[in-house]
C-alpha cells in the first residue's frame, strides 16, 4: 500500500518503491539528464544496489561517496563534490538524487541547491530519522565552526520517497534515534500519534508505514503553516534546544545520535515544563516512563553542564545571551519562545543525572 503526502510544491510517497511513481518522475522529467546519486560509506554498502537494480534510469548514474557521519557535513566536503560535479559538466538540467540519512539529505539538497543556483534534487530516506523528518520540509545545509547547520538554504527536493525496507539494514541505535523525533511529534501536536507509539513495546518490529505516515503528516503539516520558521514551526525543535547543544558538545568527545540527543533534550525541557506547572505529574511521569523505558540516560559533570549551556548561548536560535525554546503545556500541546534560565538547564541536568543513578545502581 502506497501512502502519499502532498507538500509544498513536492508529494512524498511512502511505501514501496517499486510500486510508486519514482520510475515514471525520472523517465518524464529526466530521461536526457544526468543523473548523480549522492550516498554515504553506509548507503553505498546497504542501499545504492538496491536502487541501481531496480532502476535502469540509475545504470549510468555518477555515485558520489561521502564519509558517513555527522563530523562530515562539512563546506569543505561541498567543496570537493562540487569540483567533481564541474569534471562530470553537471548543468542545471541535471538531477541530484541523495540516498541516505538525514547527514546525505541535508548536505545533498545543500549541495544541489547552491550548485549553478541550484539543481533538482530527490530524496531517498534511509534511516528512520530523515523519513520522518530531515528529508521533508525544505531544510537543508551544513555544519560550521562546530556549530551544527550553520550555513543553510530552504530549498525543496522534487520528490520524497520512503521505503521503510531500507530499515531492516539501519543500525539499533540509529533506529531509535529516528524514534525519538516520532516521539516528539506526538507531543508537540498529537496525543493520538503520542499514545499509540507510547504503546510500542518492540518499537523495531511494530513500527510500520502509517506510523511513519502520521509523523510525516505532522511535520508537514507544521510546515506547511510556517514554511520559514517565523513561529508555529518552532514547535519542532521542542527537545533541541538543549538536545543540539547536547550533539554538538558530545560532537568534539565521542558522537552521539542526533535522535538520542533531541530525546535527551525532550526530557530535559519536558522537566522544566513540569516544574513551572505547565504540565501535569501525570503528563511528566508518563513522559519519563516512555523515554527510560527505550532510552539508556546519561551522566554529565558539572564541567559538562557549563559547557553545554555554552553551547546554548552561542546557538542561532537564541540571541543577546539568553537561552529560548519550546515547552509543553499537555501531551499533544507546545508553545514557543519561552526563555530557559540557567538555573533551570541546571537543575534539568541534575534531574538527568539522578534518573541516571537510580537506574544504574
Ligand atoms: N533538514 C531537517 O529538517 C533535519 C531535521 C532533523 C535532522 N536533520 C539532520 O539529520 C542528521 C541526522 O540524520 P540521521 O540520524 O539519519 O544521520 P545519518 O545520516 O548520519 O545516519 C545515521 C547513520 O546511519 C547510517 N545509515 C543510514 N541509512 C542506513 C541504512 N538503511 N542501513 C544502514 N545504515 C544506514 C548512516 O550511514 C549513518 O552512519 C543531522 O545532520 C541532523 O542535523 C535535519
Amino acid at each position: 500500500m502506497l501512502f502519499t503526502v502532498d507538500a509544498e510544491g513536492y508529494s512524498i510517497e511512502i511505501g514501496s518503491l517499486l510500486d510508486g511513481s519514482f520510475d515514471s518522475l525520472m523517465i518524464d522529467n529526466y530521461s536526457e539528464s544526468k543523473k548523480i546519486i549522492v550516498v554515504d560509506e553506509n548507503t553505498n554498502e546497504f542501499c545504492l544496489d538496491y536502487l541501481i537494480t531496480n532502476f535502469d534510469c540509475l545504470k549510468e548514474a555518477e555515485v558520489i561517496m561521502i564519509p558517513a557521519g555527522e563530523e562530515n557535513k562539512l563546506l569543505d566536503i561541498c567543496a570537493q563534490v562540487w569540483l567533481t560535479w564541474d569534471e562530470y559538466k553537471i548543468t542545471r538540467s541535471d538531477v541530484v538524487v541523495n540516498l541516505g540519512g538525514g547527514m546525505i539529505t541535508d548536505i545533498g539538497g545543500f549541495m544541489a541547491s547552491l550548485y549553478m543556483r541550484g539543481i533538482d534534487f530527490i530524496n531517498i530516506p534511509t534511516s528512520l530519522l530523515s523519513m520522518v523528518d530531515a528529508s521533508v520540509g525544505g531544510k537543508t545545509g551544513v555544519d560550521h565552526g562546530g556549530i551544527k547547520n550553520l550555513i543553510g538554504v530552504f530549498s525543496n527536493p522534487k520528490a520524497v520517497f520512503i521505503d521503510p525496507l531500507f530499515l531492516s539494514t539501519l543500525p539499533e541505535g540509529e533506529f531509535y534515534s529516528g524514534f525519538a523525533e516520532m516521539l516528539k511529534h506526538g507531543l508537540i501536536v498529537s496525543p493520538t500519534h503520542w499514545y499509540e507509539l507510547s504503546a510500542l513495546n518492540d518499537v523495531q518490529q511494530e513500527i510500520n508505514e502509517r506510523h511513519i505516515y502520521s509523523s510525516i503528516v505532522i511535520k508537514n503539516e507544521i510546515v506547511h503553516q510556517d514554511p520559514f520558521e517565523k513561529d508555529e514551526r518552532k514547535k519542532l525543535n521542542f527537545g533541541h534546544t538543549i538536545g543540539h547543544a547536547l550533539e554538538s558538545y558530545f560532537l568534539e568527545k565521542d558522537p552521539i545520535s542526533h535522535g538520542y540527543a533531541v530525546i535527551l533534550g525532550v526530557l530535559c525541557e519536558s522537566f522544566i515544563s513540569f516544574k513551572r506547572n505547565y504540565i501535569t505529574m501525570d503528563e511528566f511521569s508518563e513522559i519519563e516512563r516512555v523515554i527510560v523505558k527505550h532510552y539508556q540516560l546519561i551522566d554529565l559533570s558539572s564541567e559538562d553542564y557549563t559547557e553545554i549551556i555554552r553551547y546554548m548561548k552561542s546557538d542561532k536560535k537564541n540571541r543577546n545571551n539568553k537561552i529560548f525554546g519550546v515547552l509543553l503545556i499537555g501531551i499533544g500541546e507546545a508553545i514557543i519562545n519561552k526563555e530557559y534560565t540557567t538555573n533551570e538547564i541546571t537543575d534539568a541536568f541534575d534531574y538527568l543525572n539522578r534518573v541516571y543513578s537510580e537506574l544504574n545502581n
